[in-house]
């Protein structure tokens, strides 16, 4: 007989395998590769007793009935979007836990005092558009409408990609969910740290979820001829942009606490022979103090504008995207420790780097966060992993935790 876990572990390979690149990993907000997920995954859902729709912006929600007509709603799920070349974990492993506890009450044919509405977010990673939590945003009903009109690589613009998704940009605003029927939002997400690999752990409870500043920089310098422009003559942008990323690597080695990150850097026109005449980057920063990152912000800014006019080339900083950190909820956290210390001698608190959909969702409800061990704590990678003996504690504990919050009243 195939155990929840087994089934969880089957499951995350064959949503690997839905992909919009070859040999890796990489499923984008509305893409042909995010509609085969939502489908495989809605049948899932309907497998377990769940009703499936897809909202405004493309969010897969699963609703499994309370036993009372007015009863709350239970929130699980996570991300089901990766970033480029992604692990198989990130994001699906939260909503098929979800899915696994659902199909485990409706097996036997057990309805609880409360719904449980299990959601596979549209966008959480931002790859597309560089906006994170697009998903939970608009069932947060912090949707910033603004961001309709943001463009992808190819000029399409968010409400377009929306349409063609078969979602409906207008229809965002209604979106937002019910904030007076909602219990809470419970997610279970790898880790994507070393702690509880070092602690020897097979999950940990959140405790709180670092802000996160996304920055886009584009340098303008002067293209030339590689081979007869002297070196003192140069505007050369890509120079530049290598600067700032030093001056970034060394101010956040000296700050406590931050981590920052220049993920993608653009050298144009992007010839062997031609001084590089722009450049386009991106800052990543991130702190559990909102302050601390701020100030660390406005000190870059400082810093890439000091060295844009040593060079003579000009740098343009357009803030893309900017999130609070977030305290998860004491109540539920508290019940996640309790459950989690049925399966295991000890149930550590981390807090979390990485941003997740559980800090979007903060604003219309409850949050609470289970972290689950991941090999060397590798994420964002296609190393990404997580064993079925670990699936199995976080199973145990999702299913406790909700089978305590149904006994709590
Ligand atoms: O970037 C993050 O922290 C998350 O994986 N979206
Ligand atoms: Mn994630
Ligand atoms: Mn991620």
């Amino acid at each position: 007989m195939t155990d929840s876990a087994q089934v969880v572990t089957q499951r995350i390979e064959m949503l690997a395998q839905i992909s919009e690149e070859e040999g890796k990993l990489t499923r984008t907000f509305g893409s042909p590769a995010m509609r085969r997920a939502n489908e495989l995954v809605g049948s899932w859902m309907r497998e377990a007793g769940m009703a499936v729709r897809s909202d405004a912006i493309g969010n897969l929600i699963g609703q499994y009935p309370a036993a009372l007509p007015d009863g709350k709603i239970l929130l699980l799920g996570s991300h089901l979007d990766t970033v480029r070349d992604a692990g198989k974990f990130d994001g699906p492993l939260g909503v098929l836990v979800a899915i696994a506890c659902v199909q485990h009450l409706h097996d036997a044919q057990r309805r609880l005092p409360f719904a449980i509405e299990v959601i596979g977010f549209a966008d959480e990673e931002g790859v597309r558009f560089q906006s994170t939590y697009l998903g939970s945003r608009v069932l947060a009903g912090t949707f910033n409408s603004t961001d309709l009109k943001r463009t992808d690589a190819q000029g399409i613009t968010l409400a377009e990609a929306i349409r063609e998704f078969g979602g409906n940009p207008d229809g965002i605003a209604s979106a937002k969910l019910d904030a007076g029927r909602l219990l809470g939002y419970l997610e279970v997400h790898i880790e994507q740290g070393p702690v509880l690999e070092e602690k020897k752990l097979a999950v940990g409870v959140v405790s709180a979820i670092a802000g996160q500043t996304r920055v886009r920089i584009g340098i303008k310098g002067q293209a030339g001829h590689a081979g007869t422009v002297p070196m003192r003559q140069r505007r050369d942008a890509l120079c530049a942009a290598a600067e700032f990323v030093l001056a970034v690597e060394s101010l956040a080695q000296n700050r406590g606490g931050l981590v920052a990150t220049v993920g993608e850097l653009t050298a144009l026109p992007g010839a062997s022979n031609v001084i590089p005449g722009e450049a386009q980057l991106t800052l990543d920063l991130r702190h559990p103090d909102d302050v601390v990152r701020k100030r660390a912000g406005a000190e870059l800014e400082a810093r890439g504008n000091e060295i844009a006019a040593e060079r003579g080339v000009t740098a343009a900083w357009e803030l893309a995207q900017e999130a609070a950190a977030v305290v998860c909820n004491r109540q539920l956290t508290l019940l996640l420790e309790h459950t989690a210390k049925r399966h295991q001698k000890e149930a550590p608190l981390l807090a979390s780097g990485a941003g997740h959909d559980a800090a979007a969702m903060s604003a219309i409800c409850p949050v609470a966060m289970l972290f689950v061990r991941c090999q060397n704590g590798i994420s964002h990678h296609p190393a990404e992993s997580a064993t079925e003996a670990d699936v199995r504690v976080a199973l145990a504990v999702m299913k406790d935790f909700i089978l305590e919050l149904a006994k709590s009243g």
